[in-house]
């Protein structure tokens, strides 16, 4: 039996922007690499590529890095969050541009991007088809889209384990009791694939992990070995 969705009811906690950002600063480089290896796939010289809900914009740095022929944007809605970005990328001497913004309104025209990313963003997103439709909107006919959050029927010993987890790595962080809010408000797989099918969102794939959902399109790692995760 699932628990029911609990929705975070709030797009970001500023009480622990900071010690999120600098714990971010060093799983960025991680993310990327496993970014890196999912996609394996080569950009164009000149692709755009956005990612939505960027928070201190660590993984996009790290992949502009990776992929230097690409053009990475950061999108958050939080401005503390992109100002953690901003931080981060005079840090590490990398360009990214970020823009201040919803994931259910992206502002950009239809067709124009070559791929969209999103790492832990979905758990706070009420309407997950609306955030889906946009992508499916901006992203060009072969665009190619990643994205991943927890998932919210993940095994209890893992929940708790994690939560336990974060509560250590956050002890000096104000206003946060935990990663069980964001688990809590995260969607199941199941949730996902029925709610493609409603909105005829036929090009995603749901593929999950015992921890993780991931939504992908264009991604021939997956389109090739659907249970092949890494
Ligand atoms: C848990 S953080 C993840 C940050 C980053 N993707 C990472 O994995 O390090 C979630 C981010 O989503 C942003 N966010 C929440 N609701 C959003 C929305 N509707 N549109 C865009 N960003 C949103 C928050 O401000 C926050 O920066």
């Amino acid at each position: 039996m699932v628990r029911e969705r609990i929705p975070e009811s709030r797009e970001v906690e500023e009480g622990t922007i900071t010690v999120f950002s600098r714990v971010a600063g060093w799983t960025g480089y991680g993310a990327a690499w496993r970014v890196r290896a999912i996609m394996a796939q080569p950009f164009a010289a000149g692709d755009l590529v956005v990612d939505i809900g960027t928070g201190p914009g660590t993984i996009p740095l790290h992949l502009q890095r990776f992929f230097p022929e690409a053009v990475f944007f950061g999108l958050d809605v939080a401005p503390a969050m992109l100002a953690q970005a901003r931080y981060h990328s005079r840090r590490m001497a990398v360009d990214l541009p970020v823009l201040c913004g919803q994931g259910e309104s992206l502002p950009f025209g239809d067709n124009t991007l070559d791929m969209a990313i999103s790492f832990f963003t979905m758990h706070h997103i009420d309407e997950p088809a609306r955030l889906l439709a946009e992508v499916d909107r901006v992203l060009k006919p072969d665009g190619r889209f990643l994205l991943i959050d927890f998932r919210r029927d993940m095994p209890a010993f893992i929940y708790h384990a994690m939560n336990t987890f974060w509560q250590l790595a956050f002890l000096l962080s104000p206003g946060r009791r935990g990663l069980m809010e964001s688990i809590d408000s995260a969607w199941t797989p199941a949730e996902i694939r029925a709610c493609l099918a409603a909105n005829g969102l036929s090009r995603f794939q749901v593929n999950q992990s015992r921890t993780e959902l991931l939504i992908t399109a264009g991604i021939k790692k997956f389109e090739e070995n659907p249970d092949d995760l890494c």
